[in-house]
């Protein structure tokens, strides 16, 4: 499933001279300073409609985001942004460093202040405003779930509780045991690992818990934000792996942030890039990946 984006040209102006807090890929001696990326986005054109947004999910949207005006405290990140994913879609926001990437997804999910904006989605036909549901009730009624990065195993536990935690909003306790064990007959890894504690587990193996913690709520939608940060090659692809088994077997949206632009425009039907909390282009994963400008900014080349 590797499209490799050809005939990129080569960057004439970024030097190893620049700035080094922007894009490094590794495979490249390119870097480009964030500062340097916003300006050059800036300059590209950067009308992107509603239309767009809504063609890019077939004019057919599970979720949507209308106009949010977002941010923390009274701080505003976002300003009039749009979003359409459709149902079994999967959607890839890449950007530079404090584009309010994040905070799309803590939008979604309800960790930020809204100032204004609709969040809706419409489940065949039949809409749901979940602007202002909190997290908890945005995963038990509206099917949407935010996997937990980074420290959030509990070392001292087993695997198997830790899975049983992300049942803590089902009713019974046996509800979330029984949706534990579908998980663990899914992924072996992690049934061989049943009664050992989290904290042995490896990078990879810990990623899949956090990822298999947020199924046990049997959410409809996933939002993950860097799922292959701090992780060795061979596990980031698992990570990529899972993650499309769940999109085309399992009939899930995912609505992903990558700093890996690459690996997340390969995995993505839809791609954003998002600057200074605004939408600059938008494509088909392909088309950004193709794109001249997408590759000398964002893809290090
Ligand atoms: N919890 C927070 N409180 C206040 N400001 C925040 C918080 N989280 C992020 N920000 C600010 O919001 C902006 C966007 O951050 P973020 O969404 O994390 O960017 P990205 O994910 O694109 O790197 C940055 O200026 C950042 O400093
Ligand atoms: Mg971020």
């Amino acid at each position: 499933m590797t499209k490799k984006p050809e005939d990129r040209s080569p960057n004439e102006k970024a030097s190893k001279e620049d700035a080094a807090t922007g894009y490094h890929l590794g495979s490249v001696d390119t870097l480009i300073s964030v500062e340097d990326v916003v300006r050059e986005v800036e300059k590209m054109s950067s009308d992107v409609s509603k239309d767009d947004v809504a063609a890019l999910a077939h004019n057919d949207p599970f979720l949507r985001i209308d106009n949010l005006k977002a941010g923390y405290g009274k701080m505003e990140i976002l300003h009039d942004f749009n979003l359409q994913v459709g149902r079994g879609q999967s959607l890839c926001l890449i950007g530079p460093n404090g584009a309010g990437k994040s905070t799309i997804l803590h939008s979604i999910y309800g960790f930020t202040n809204i100032f204004s904006g609709d969040i809706t989605i419409d489940n065949e036909g039949n809409k749901q405003n979940i602007t202002s549901l909190s997290p908890n009730e945005k995963l038990k009624k509206a099917g949407i779930a935010y996997i937990l990065q980074d420290k959030s195993v509990f070392p001292g536990m087993t695997v198997e509780e830790n899975l049983w935690m992300g049942g803590f909003l089902m009713d019974k306790p046996d509800d979330a045991k029984e949706a534990a064990e579908k998980v663990l007959a899914k992924y072996n890894r992690l049934a061989a690992r049943r009664n050992n504690p989290a904290g042995i587990l490896s990078g990879g193996e810990r990623r899949l818990l956090e990822i298999s913690r947020a199924l046990i709520m049997e959410p409809d939608i996933l939002l993950v934000d860097e799922p292959s940060i701090g992780l060795e090659p061979r596990f980031i692809d698992m990570v990529f792996e899972i993650l499309d088994d769940l999109q085309n077997a399992e009939g899930k949206t995912i609505i992903m942030v990558e700093q890996n632009a690459k690996k997340g425009l390969e995995f993505a039907d839809v791609g954003y890039v998002l600057v200074s909390g605004e939408l600059a282009m938008v494509g088909s994963g392909e088309e950004l990946l193709q794109d001249p400008e997408v590759g000398r900014l964002f893809l290090g080349g």
